[in-house]
């Protein structure tokens, strides 16, 4: 589906919070708009998970941690009453170990979503805009709005990838870019030379903007042309790429993420985190899951398997499904994605919500194989 370009900026604009949200907000208040916007989600939440509903509406990994993950975190216990000050140390070295680098580039957050959020309120203000695209994940833009910072919203391009060139353009003289890669919700990804070429013409033309890499969904990545970006985050100060431990590693009830930077990067965030904010269960059970390969390989392919089928399922339908790298589609359905969403709910199976302006463009979460099935059936019906 193609997004017009035109009808997204006469809504937004292009430099500012947006003509139409800005009334609403001067109106309301902005805490009364979040409080709105946060209450709708979580109604949505508690409805999916409701007895016997199919989950498949929020990204996560439909089978959990693993037992040696469980075993961690009931080690752990035994020092529940202590505060996690070792743990912490335990779980940065870790993943420095994990991924090459020293502790100091470590930055533990209680989810990444901790991080999406005190970047934007360290690096945004109502001067230096927070860029990001749309759809995308909204921790960012969400919490840019409530702070009352700027924010540029660049439209995905019609394959629904990120559109770089507009977005670099978006970057001058902003605080802050969020780069989602693979992007949520349109499960895109983008290849290791685009993602650099990106950084240096943005640190070309806008030296002071900070690039934020969100990896979320790295593991799931079969594009060979991607990379993570920690190598460029490790060489330049104005890079930092973000991780959890709520997609792949199946403990996104754990509530564990973390940060990748230099240490100048990561200084400019880290007073805005809570400290000991990520609980000694957390740190036990991640300092595993990491390093915990043949789980991750596992769960990969059980990935793969159940993505290859419902991607079939909705393809000779004659649907279109895009791209995906990561454990969830996006699927032209022809209707409005709120109307279908109740009806499937309806039915059983909690899809995703709507990301406008793609609103016949449904995202599916990859649950189990047999929930799949299970969810093809139950929504066959519907989609005629
Ligand atoms: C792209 C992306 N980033 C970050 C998050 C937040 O994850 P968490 O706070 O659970 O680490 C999500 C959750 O769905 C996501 O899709």
């Amino acid at each position: 589906m193609s997004v017009s370009r035109r009808a997204f900026l006469t809504s937004i604009g292009a430099g500012g919070a947006g003509v139409l949200a800005l009334p609403l907000i001067q109106g309301r208040g902005r805490e009364a708009l979040y409080a709105q916007s946060s209450t709708g989600r979580r109604a949505d939440r508690m409805a999916a998970a409701a007895n016997g509903i199919i989950r498949i509406d929020s990204n996560e990994n439909p089978n959990g941690a693993g037992e040696k993950v469980f075993q961690a975190m009931h080690g752990a216990f035994a020092e529940a009453n202590r505060y996690p000050f070792k743990f912490e140390e335990d779980l940065r070295a870790a993943i420095a170990k994990l991924h090459g680098v020293k502790s100091e580039n470590v930055l533990l957050s209680c989810g990444s979503g901790e991080l999406l959020r005190v970047t934007v309120q360290a690096l945004t203000s109502k001067e230096r805009a927070l860029v990001v695209a749309s759809p995308t994940f909204e921790t960012s833009a969400n919490f840019a709005k409530f702070l009352g910072a700027s924010v540029r919203s660049v439209p995905v391009d019609a394959k629904l990838r990120l559109d770089l060139q507009p977005m670099a353009e978006a970057s001058k003289g902003a605080g802050l870019v969020y780069f989602c890669n693979p992007n949520n919700p349109t499960a895109t990804v983008h290849g290791k030379a685009a993602v650099a070429a990106f950084v240096e013409q943005v640190g070309k033309t806008s030296p002071q903007t900070t690039i934020l890499v969100d990896e979320a969904y790295h593991e799931y990545v079969d594009d060979p042309s991607y990379a993570t970006a920690i190598p460029l985050a490790m060489q330049n100060p104005h890079v930092i790429v973000t991780r959890t431990m709520s997609k792949v590693f199946g403990m996104a009830g754990v509530r564990c993420g973390y940060a990748i930077g230099l240490p100048e990067a990561l200084d400019k965030i880290s007073p805005w985190i809570l400290d000991s904010g990520v609980n000694q269960l957390a740190l036990a059970g991640a300092a595993v899951a990491i390093t915990d390969t043949a789980h991750i390989a596992a769960e990969q392919k059980k990935n793969r398997e159940a993505k290859a089928f419902t991607r079939k399922f909705f393809e000779s339908a004659g649907f279109a499904v895009g791209i995906s790298d990561a454990n969830f589609l996006m699927v032209d359905i022809r209707k409005d994605v709120k109307l279908f969403k109740a009806e499937a709910l309806k039915r059983g199976v909690a899809v995703g919500r709507q990301f406008p302006p793609l609103n016949t463009q449904l995202r599916i979460s990859i649950g189990t194989l047999s929930e799949m099935q299970r969810a093809a059936e139950a929504l066959k019906p519907i989609l005629v």
